[in-house]
């Protein structure tokens, strides 16, 4: 789990290296990028990803125990991380003001996958997203897929296969935000 996590880490931090010419802040992003999961290890709930929930298909109430289970782990993870980044940025004497914007984009990272209806607010909080979720198109990334595959006694996808899958995906979650905030603006409207 800690090679895992060091590897997401990593590319999330290149990543928003690399776009850190495009955000308001990117002192700030660049550290919330390194620390946005450093809490997992604290955590007391356990991480369920999508294929577990995928295995109960058969099950709807199974599913949605498993999917409450895994908002109830982002919501953790974030809290860990946030009180393990206040430690670390402070003993290295950090001023508050650039503690709070990085806890407020770590605080903020997970929230559009826990089916809230979050909608993000800022470009650098998008772009720390864009950064988390490019992540699973680097080998690394592929390769967790397929060992978490081969864990859940799924069938296991090729690099390929699993690249596209994950472009599916992140398609589909994209389509799915853009009719929600469509269906938001249209309620709003009319309740005007
Ligand atoms: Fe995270």
């Amino acid at each position: 789990m800690t090679d895992q996590v060091k590897c997401h880490a990593y590319h999330v931090l290149k990543y928003a290296i690399q776009l850190s010419e495009q955000a308001d802040e990117p002192i700030e992003l660049i550290i919330a990028a390194l620390f946005h999961d450093i809490g997992n290890a604290s955590c007391r709930i356990r991480k369920v990803v999508e294929s577990e929930i995928d295995q109960y298909k058969d099950d709807p109430l199974r599913q949605d125990e498993l999917r409450n289970l895994s908002y109830a782990f982002r919501i953790e993870h974030q809290y860990w991380s946030i009180v393990r980044t206040i430690e670390i940025m402070k003993e290295l004497r950090f001023n508050s003001q650039t503690i709070l914007k990085v806890i407020e984009l770590i605080a903020k990272h997970d929230l559009r996958k826990c089916d809230i209806g979050y909608v993000i607010q800022r470009k650098d909080e998008q772009i720390l997203n864009e950064c988390d979720s490019l992540w699973m198109f680097t080998e690394d990334g592929l390769r967790r897929d397929q060992d978490r595959a081969r864990e859940n006694n799924l069938e296991v996808m090729t690099m390929k296969e699993q690249f596209e899958w994950n472009k599916h995906v992140s398609y589909i979650f994209k389509y799915a935000k853009d009719i929600y905030n469509e269906l938001e603006e249209e309620n709003e409207t009319r309740s005007v």
